[in-house]
């Protein structure tokens, strides 16, 4: 297998290193400072890996922030050929004012496997494993998907759980959701975490939903394929020249409804790493001298999900 225990842990360490790059901008009201720190911290560490990497989902160019550039050959080269997902800091808000849900991300699968999407908005659903994959679709009406849900799941509509971002933007769905008067998660920010409550029966979530950035639901999809749940995914292009940069990347119906299967084949890694206290994870713990992490990991090779713990010795 290619990607063995040793890369894992390699990537693991990779988003655990970016994420302490953070500590220091905890409450600083720096967004653009912490997102510098944990990219050019991903950067270094991907480049001592003996790996020949591409980034296929950089993130940055949404809002002008410092960003690993979609096309960058990472790696110190070696003959695992790697395509990269990265989100150094996913919640540039939660570092900035210090609160909880904030991560430094990554997936990659071998080269050609992982899709190549520009930085725009995406119209994303995901769906928990109990529910049959075409009792759901983007194409639906969210009146027929959580209908369709809470008849999969044998339970009364009011007990179905949504998460979505809160934003002007899902007033609709949210007026939807509301006369259903289904239970909604609202989270301000976050939705690769947000999407990926619907892994797990633990985080009550049955349907993740609404418009949030394109690079997230690749990052998202990665995990949510290691978990055999249902994703789906359409970009939504706000200008030409949107429009021309995903032409240029290859994408010519721009009104493609992606299936998970078409944005990550194979095998894949996907780390995400704590830096504030979150719903997957537990923020960065000083223990005496120490840096404590919790990683999120997911292989789908090897069917593991589980939550890595590293120590870093604090440098004085
Ligand atoms: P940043 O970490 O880049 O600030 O992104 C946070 C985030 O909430 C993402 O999780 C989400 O996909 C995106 O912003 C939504 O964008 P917007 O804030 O423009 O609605």
């Amino acid at each position: 297998m290619a990607l063995n225990k040793k890369i894992i842990d390699e990537i693991a360490n990779v988003t655990s290193k970016a994420a302490l790059s953070c500590y220091k901008f905890l409450g600083k009201n720096d967004k653009k400072k912490a997102d510098k720190a944990a990219t050019d911290s991903m950067r270094n560490e991907i480049n001592k890996l003996k790996i020949n990497g591409e980034v296929v989902i950089g993130e940055g160019e949404l809002d002008k922030a410092p960003m690993l550039f979609i096309g960058e050959k990472l790696g110190a080269g070696g003959s695992l050929e790697l395509d990269i997902a990265v989100d150094p800091l996913e919640g540039t808000n939660f570092v900035a004012k210090n609160l909880p849900g904030a991560l430094s991300v990554i997936s990659v699968a071998e080269k050609g496997n992982l899709f190549n999407a520009p930085e725009t908005y995406m119209d994303k659903l995901a769906v928990c494993k109990k529910v049959p994959f075409d009792a759901t679709d983007l194409d639906f009406s969210v009146e027929k998907n959580i209908k369709n849900i809470a008849d999969a799941m044998n339970k009364d509509i009011k007990n179905v759980n949504a998460c979505l971002l809160d934003r002007p933007r899902h007033k609709k769905i949210m007026d939807i959701l509301n006369k259903l008067k289904v239970k909604i998660k609202l989270i301000s920010d976050g939705d690769v975490s947000g999407a990926l409550m619907v892994t797990d029966e633990k985080y009550n979530i049955d349907i993740f939903l609404g418009i949030g950035g394109g690079p997230e639901g690749v990052l998202a999809a990665s995990a949510i394929d290691a978990h055999e749940c249902k994703f789906q995914g359409r970009f939504l292009f706000k200008n030409d020249k949107d429009i021309s940069r995903a032409r240029k990347m290859g994408i010519n119906d721009l009104e493609k409804k992606y299936e998970l299967k078409e944005i990550i084949k194979g095998d894949s890694i996907f780390c995400a790493t704590g830096i504030t206290n979150g719903d997957l994870v537990n923020g960065i713990k000083v223990e005496g001298n120490k840096f404590v992490t919790e990683t999120f990991v997911t292989h789908k090779g090897s069917n593991l999900s589980k939550i890595f713990v590293s120590e870093d010795t604090i440098k004085t």
